[in-house]
């Protein structure tokens, strides 16, 4: 499926971000994963727990049903599973069938995410989860603004396609963050089978205008920004900002420091969850400047939800995947749609 070949749509041996973990409470949640629906839960330990959400009697979702004790009690006719999965009741007869029961996914919380193993239960391996202390999340140099959810308007590659090539910042969000600098500064690609990273520097440019009001510096300053994908569902990414070491007071000195988490999740097949959060070093006990600026970061996202909205449009409306026009630019979407491919194609060979 566009942007990936046909008969492509999404790894399932692999970890993804499904929802943040003050969400699922003891009232039963339904949210879709890879075209599933999922029921979460917690247990009355606290325990999340994940459990497939469509009931094998009549398809109702146990995502809108109820909890009794820690199991889960389909709203229609009364059968209840365990948070195994397991038929502990019929109401209306003593024998459970084999066919009785529903799938229990893997499911990790770490952080403030919980993250949903799809595939195979043998293969959910939790070392393959992203380190958080490596890309920021519980260093505490960083203050971490977090909680935020985008239901995406589209399907899950038109975000990652959107994450990958930075050059629509000028454009897209022209009245907001603007940037028309990343469609000319050189990119820094590099990848492994499972993670994809670009980078860019932009020497002794203006001090952009957000931060030269919270630092209060109005001279020039070198600026290193970059992202990198966790394949299939993370992005963390960096924006530091330096006194300029070529015309400064203060040569290379840290004015501050800013990383971004974007996770993304496939819902249906046009459909994605969007999960936000931001640190910084700056302002560090200032709550209300930490959300005003994630409301900030939300306003431009939004921008995002209106491009994939129209070109979810497009392309359905149009029932057809016209072939597109390539650009140097989407050197690290091409390659990066090419990870994903390979991660599919291996799971359809087994
Ligand atoms: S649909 Fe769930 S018990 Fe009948
Ligand atoms: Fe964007």
């Amino acid at each position: 499926m566009y942007p990936l070949p046909e008969g492509c749509f999404a790894p399932r041996n692999q970890w993804y971000i499904a929802a943040w973990a003050d969400e699922v409470r003891r009232e039963p949640m339904e949210r879709w994963i890879l075209n599933e629906p999922v029921a979460f839960y917690r247990t009355e330990d606290g325990r999340a727990v994940a459990l497939e959400g469509r009931c094998p009697h009549r398809h109702f979702p146990l995502g809108k049903s109820r909890l009794v004790g820690d199991n889960i009690e389909c709203m229609y006719h009364g059968i209840t599973f365990s948070p195994k999965g397991d038929c502990v009741r019929i109401p209306s007869q003593g024998m459970v069938p084999a066919s009785c029961k529903v799938k229990a996914y893997p499911l990790v919380e770490r952080w403030k995410w919980l993250w949903i193993w799809m595939g195979d239960p043998a293969l959910a391996d939790e070392s393959l989860i992203p380190d958080h202390h490596e890309i920021g999340l519980t260093d505490p140099a960083f203050t971490v603004e977090s909680g935020t959810y985008h239901a995406v308007p589209g399907r899950y590659m038109l975000m990652h396609d959107n994450l990958f090539d930075l050059t629509h910042l000028g454009f897209l969000h022209q009245t907001s963050i603007g940037a028309g600098d990343y469609s000319v500064v050189d990119e820094q690609r590099d990848n492994g089978d499972n993670w994809i990273s670009s980078q860019r520097e932009f020497p002794n440019i203006q001090c952009p205008p957000l931060y030269a009001q919270v630092f209060g510096y109005e001279g020039k300053v070198d600026r290193a920004f970059g992202m990198k994908l966790f394949l299939p569902s993370l992005h963390a990414g960096y924006d530091f900002l330096f006194k300029s070491r070529t015309d400064s007071d203060d040569p290379g000195a840290v004015l501050g420091k800013v990383r971004v988490y974007h996770a993304i999740t496939p819902a249906t097949k046009n459909t994605a969850h969007y999960f936000f959060a931001y640190g910084r070093t700056f302002k560090q006990d200032d709550d209300a400047f930490g959300k005003a600026m994630l409301a900030s970061f939300n306003a431009v996202i939004e921008e995002d939800m209106l491009a994939t909205r129209e070109i979810e449009a497009m392309l359905t409306t149009l029932g057809t995947t016209p072939p597109e026009v390539l650009l140097k630019a989407d050197a690290t979407c091409v390659r990066g749609r090419r990870l994903f491919e390979s991660l599919i194609r291996k799971e359809q060979a087994v």
